[in-house]
């Protein structure tokens, strides 16, 4: 069989398993990338196995995200991942330096090795031939500790691009394109995977903005083939050594093909409030616009930041309009400030931000009330700018910039003769900002708000409680564990985020977990829909719940539960959710034979006199994991089986 790029990397990498679709596998990792938001619970899990030596070859910690200090709380989670860093050899990247997978793209990813990151847009290093994958932290935890990562064998969906980009059209717009035909939902399962003499006028810059959406698309990763192209960016960046030829076989097999031609795309905007919510940009110049802000994983390069500067030369941003631009890495921001072009955007009347993640992630730059936001990121969720009322469109950098001058949505078609930026022949490579590990120190640094990981214990044959929430269908992980600005902070601090599980729909659900030690949950459908969080399943573990009852389950939830050690169980006959009242005695009986056996669970609820019964759904490695307490347990036995 003629074997895609993904499957090569896959099989050079295989562990375990086999390569067919929908089959669990285990792949070695090479690499992984955490950041600030996600980190501190992926160090203390790494804390928690007590490993003395990491399994991957190299091992990055981004500080991108909770960057502003307005008190000690993310201070001490920056000191603390420094610290953990120190200790296992880790790569420590300072707030300032700029956004992870910038970084990690510009200095570290390699053509033909597998990248695993506790951060949703880790693709982005697709674009340089990577097989690069985003998960929840522990599974990143689990990779530094054993170089492992399991996962289904995944579809891989082929996109053949063809011709070239007309004038003014970009990468952003290709991605857009694809999102309006795809949708959210199109890569589920999927490795996408670009081919075509298309990519040939795309840098590996413009590559990483479309790998970097196809986390949007919902696929597992993107990938690019690593060509001369990529040969002249490794080269850019001092690294043409990691350079490493890569393609799919001539006719390789896909499990979907489409074909796209570059000279049909046209500028385009998502609208709000989802990125596959796309129109042309012709469709919508003059809406009015209040504020602009270019960077962010998607759009940050020295490329995206040259053109939007080529277009603000000379010229003044609209009174109206607030233009915020945050650099993807400091070493862009200095070749900026070396070329002029920071200059440029300054004279034009920029507002110039750190480079971060910044207003991405709410963190200052929030609009104002019934604002437009025009900005080059990659979500535009209702909310997530940080003001509800607002409009957000996500737009390429020319777009941007051009509609940050007019003061409404304008096309960077109007600019006139486009300007042909190339990916500079040399970068600057100044890495004051890495701190490269001396493994002189062992000490861990945990100010007050880092707290320890919750660790379950092997589950018990008799499981006894009481009922403590009945919820109902499609409960979200914000339901069960908010995340908003203020909340952000604690992401290390499970006991005080405790408080406010669940506490949208019932006020009194943390007290009567404290009154009662824990307990049970039940949902009705879908159970856990929404975002990957892993707090929705650590906070309920850190406050008793033993197992979840629910008439279904959304997957990463249900994934995330099991590696916590709560038993994630549904109805047999969904009409028995009606037979359980909150605040009920419940007993479960003979659970690890029935887990064993794949038999019905029985669940006695002693308070209405009523038996029923339930199943669980899961592989035997699942249930391995479950009997252990959950994945870190499962894998310190593993790892000690080992020594
Ligand atoms: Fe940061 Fe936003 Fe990307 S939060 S990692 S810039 S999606």
């Amino acid at each position: 069989m003629k074997k895609s790029l993904t499957y090569k990397i896959l099989q050079k990498h295989l562990l375990s398993g086999e390569l067919k679709e929908g089959c669990e596998i285990g792949i070695k990792i090479d690499q992984t990338l955490t950041q600030d938001s996600t980190g501190t619970m992926v160090y203390l899990q790494l804390e928690a196995m007590g490993i003395s030596k990491l399994k991957t070859d190299l091992s990055v910690a981004y500080i991108d995200h909770n960057t502003l200090q307005t008190g000690f709380e993310n201070a001490d989670d920056h000191e603390f991942i420094k610290s953990v860093a120190e200790k296992y050899g880790i790569v420590y990247s300072k707030p300032g330096n700029g956004i992870c997978h910038q970084l990690h793209l510009e200095n570290f990813a390699k053509p033909g090795n597998t990248l695993l990151g506790s951060d949703s847009h880790t693709p982005t290093c697709g674009g340089i031939g990577m097989l690069s994958i985003g998960t929840g932290g522990l599974d990143v935890a689990i990779a530094m500790a054993s170089g492992e990562y399991y996962l289904k064998t995944p579809k891989v969906l082929n996109i053949h691009l063809e011709g070239h980009l007309k004038p003014w059209v970009s990468a952003k717009d290709v991605i857009l394109y694809i999102l309006k035909q795809l949708s959210v939902k199109g890569g589920v399962g999927k490795v996408i995977e670009y081919t075509g003499t298309g990519i040939k006028s795309l840098s590996v810059t413009d590559r990483g903005t479309i790998a970097n959406m196809g986390a949007e698309l919902g696929a597992t990763s993107s990938i690019f083939p690593s060509d001369e192209i990529t040969y002249e960016y490794l080269k850019s960046q001092g690294r043409e050594n990691d350079w490493l030829p890569l393609h799919a076989d001539n006719n390789a097999t896909y499990d979907e093909v489409i074909n796209i031609d570059l000279c049909k795309i046209l500028p385009m905007a998502a609208k709000p409030h989802s990125p596959d919510n796309v129109d042309s940009i012709r469709n919508l110049t003059g809406i009015k616009v209040d504020q602009v802000l270019i960077g962010s994983c998607t759009n940050s390069s020295y490329k995206d930041l040259m053109k939007a500067a080529s277009i603000l030369k000379d010229k003044q941003v609209h009174p109206d309009v607030s233009l915020g631009i945050s650099p993807g890495s400091s070493n862009i921001l200095k070749m900026l400030a070396d070329n002029g072009a920071l200059g440029d955007l300054i004279a034009a009347g920029a507002r110039i931000l750190e480079c971060s993640c910044g207003p991405c992630i709410g963190m200052g730059q929030s609009p104002q009330t019934n604002g437009v936001s025009l900005r080059t990121f990659n979500r535009n969720f209702c909310g997530r700018s940080g003001t509800n009322s607002a409009d957000v469109y996500l737009v390429s950098p020319e777009t941007a910039a051009i509609s940050a001058v007019s003061g409404f949505i304008n096309t960077p078609e109007n600019v006139g003769e486009a300007v042909d930026i190339q990916e500079p022949q040399a970068y600057f490579k100044g890495n004051s900002y890495f701190i490269l590990p001396s493994n002189k120190s062992s000490i861990i640094k945990m100010g007050p708000n880092i707290k320890p990981f919750p660790i379950n214990t092997p589950i018990k044959s008799l499981v006894e409680g009481k009922l403590i929430l009945k919820a109902g269908n499609n409960i979200t992980t914000d339901d069960i564990m908010p995340s908003n600005a203020k909340l952000l902070p604690y992401r290390s601090n499970i006991p005080y985020l405790s408080q406010f599980c669940f506490n949208t729909i019932d006020a009194d659900f943390w007290n009567r977990c404290v009154e009662n030690e824990g307990g049970f949950v039940i949902g009705g459908e879908n159970y856990g829909q929404g975002s990957s969080r892993e707090h929705a399943a650590l906070v309920p573990l850190h406050l008793g719940i033993k197992a979840i009852i629910s008439k279904s389950f959304a997957r990463i939830h249900k994934a995330n539960l099991i590696n916590s050690g709560i038993l994630p169980l549904e109805f047999e006959n969904e009409q028995d959710y009606d037979l359980l009242h909150e605040g009920d005695d419940l007993i479960i009986d003979n659970l690890i034979q029935s887990l064993k056996e794949n038999t019905s669970v029985l669940l006695r609820d002693t308070t209405a006199g009523v038996d029923i019964k339930l199943k669980f759904t899961g592989s035997e490695r699942d249930v391995a994991i479950l009997l252990m307490g959950g994945y870190l347990n499962y894998t310190k036995a593993s790892l000690e089986g080992l020594n």
